[in-house]
């Protein structure tokens, strides 16, 4: 039987989501930001950063796909990749989790051949035991060493997005 032990309230989300919203507000200040959301994973993290972003922001969705097992990235593709100009503009790419980091040292490497003013990364969690790669998280709400998390947007096999809470799976 699957156990989900609870790690992070909702309550505390609600604190650090507005900070890390009022850091990117004075970093972003006076610049054309473009915020972009990593689907499905950061659809509740995005609409709740921006209801307390102070500054005006563009905002688009991308999807990857990776097909590994459920729990990692496989063999990444962008499947729905975003229409918008972002040429000499600022993206702030915003995610559930970064675990090794091939998915958005993937991203980034997409973004960066079109000229882009900046390039980085704001991740709800960031998930630091298993990184492989050498991205920097720029802003994140929490810091985990390990174990797998669902819930606020975060799923396994596509179940307990909906939970308002982080909680750790246990399978
Ligand atoms: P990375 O490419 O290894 O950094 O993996 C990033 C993606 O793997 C995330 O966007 C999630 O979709 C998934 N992932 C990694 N760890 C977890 C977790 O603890 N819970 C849910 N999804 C996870
Ligand atoms: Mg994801």
């Amino acid at each position: 039987m699957a156990e989900l032990i609870p790690i992070i309230s909702p309550e505390e989300i609600q604190k650090k989501v507005i900070s890390v919203a009022q850091h990117i507000s004075t970093d972003y200040e006076g610049k054309d930001l473009v915020l972009i959301g990593m689907l499905k994973g950061a659809f509740i993290f995005l609409s709740d950063l921006v209801r307390h972003v102070s500054i005006p922001v563009q905002i688009d969705f991308l999807r990857v796909s990776s097909y590994g097992d459920s729990m990692s990235s496989g063999n990444i593709k962008l499947t729905h990749p975003t229409q918008m100009d972002v040429a000499h503009r600022h993206l702030l790419l915003v995610e559930d989790i970064v675990d090794t980091g091939h998915t958005l040292s993937y991203v980034i490497n997409h973004f960066q051949l079109r000229n882009p003013a900046s390039v980085r990364i704001c991740a709800f969690i960031d998930k630091h035991e298993r990184r492989e790669t050498d991205i920097s998280v720029d802003y994140s709400c929490f810091t985990v060493a390990d174990g797998f998390l669902v819930g606020y947007g975060l799923d396994y096999a596509e179940n307990y997005r909906e939970l308002p809470g982080i909680f750790h799976l246990k399978i």
